[in-house]
């Protein structure tokens, strides 16, 4: 049988870092709620006139393929996960594949939230094992910052989101590589996490300029204790599907890579699946939760701190808007 593997990991955050203690000059919050409630002491921001989505996006995919020792021209694919891409339409996908000037090659964009990223290295996976491309680029970038409710009205969101860009390269294999992935949805609960606007389910005359004019509806809905209590369960049901589907425990598991998107939420992992502080890997403070990004972001931070070692046993796990929850299971 043959796999995918992954063959180079890249990041690619923005300069700017904005604290909790700054959040407080704009709302009404305060570093030790943050801290104490979510992990997070500070998250990135682009500066919007500089960075695009696309473009934090190519410098993690180069830096991916440096590390892979591969030339940028024998990417043959792109799969991009956002939900918060430059335009509204086309995909960020596209984009990117502009930036790195690979005129020609597919571009696919995923909009599974926090799930984007393994639904993105699912799908990238099963074209690798089909034999139908050979180096795929599996990105998962956000641009979060530019479409938080900065005032005390959303403060349960706009402490929580940053900015940044993470890349793999996969490619096809002998030895494992990527021995699963399972993906799950369940939509019941869209709207418990969710931005309303630009929906095509309005009316037309609810879609005239001066009703635009209330941007209230295009800024994150979230109900955050309702969000919280799925994702804990939904979080060890996945990661105990991928050990199951895959016979293994999970003391084999070397390094857990969760999606940041509280470290509550992944202490409170940590400890009911009784794993090691060495098996689980948490970035969140820095970074805050990027969505799409986070995962592999934190992929490349563990690979740098030499945490990801070859043959490793990784596992990662998301949850998200939709909700969506995923996980893959890697030999690395
Ligand atoms: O990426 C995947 C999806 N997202 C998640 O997984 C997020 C999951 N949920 C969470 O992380 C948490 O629910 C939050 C961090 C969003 C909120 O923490 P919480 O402990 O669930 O707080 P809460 O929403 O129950 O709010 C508690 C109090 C409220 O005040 P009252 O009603 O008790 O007076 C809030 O108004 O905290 C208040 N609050 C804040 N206070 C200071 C909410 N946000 C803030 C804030 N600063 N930023």
């Amino acid at each position: 049988m043959s796999y995918s593997k992954i063959v180079g990991v890249g990041h690619c955050v923005p300069d700017q870092v904005i604290t909790n203690d700054y959040l407080s000059s704009l709302m009404d919050t305060n570093d030790a709620w943050i801290v104490e409630r979510t992990g997070i002491h500070e998250r990135r921001w682009v500066d919007p006139t500089k960075d695009t989505v696309a473009n934090l996006a190519a410098r993690a995919s180069l830096k991916a393929l440096e590390r892979a020792g591969i030339g940028v021209k024998e990417v043959d694919f792109i799969v991009f996960a956002t939900i918060t891409p430059d335009y509204y339409f086309p995909g960020s996908g596209v984009l990117l594949q502009r930036e790195l000037g690979l005129e020609g090659i597919g571009a696919l964009d995923i909009r599974n939230a926090c799930s984007g990223f393994i639904y993105a290295l699912s799908v990238a996976d099963q074209f690798i094992k089909s034999g139908m491309y050979k180096t795929i680029l599996v990105v998962g970038a956000e641009i979060q910052s530019t479409a938080l409710d900065v005032t005390t009205r959303g403060r349960n969101t706009a402490v929580i989101f940053g900015d940044g860009a993470g890349a793999v390269v996969l490619r096809p294999s002998e030895k494992p590589g990527i021995l699963s992935t399972h993906l799950h949805s369940d939509g019941r609960f869209a709207e418990e996490l969710y931005v309303r606007d630009p929906g095509s389910s309005r009316p037309r005359e609810e879609r005239q300029p001066e009703q635009i004019l209330d941007t209230t509806t295009y800024k994150v809905v979230m109900n955050g204790s309702q969000v919280f209590k799925h994702a804990v369960v939904r979080f060890t049901e996945v990661i105990n599907e991928a050990l199951v589907a895959n016979q293994v425990t999970k003391d084999q598991i070397s390094l857990l890579i969760p999606h940041q998107a509280n470290l509550r939420i992944s202490q409170f992992i940590q400890e009911k699946m009784g794993l090691q502080n060495e098996q689980v890997f948490n970035n969140i403070m820095h970074y805050g939760n990027t969505t799409a990004a986070s995962i592999p972001i934190a992929l490349s931070e563990a690979f740098e701190q030499g945490r990801v070692r070859e043959n490793d046993l990784l596992c990662l796990a998301a949850f998200g808007s939709g909700f969506t929850w995923a996980s893959a299971l890697i030999r690395w």
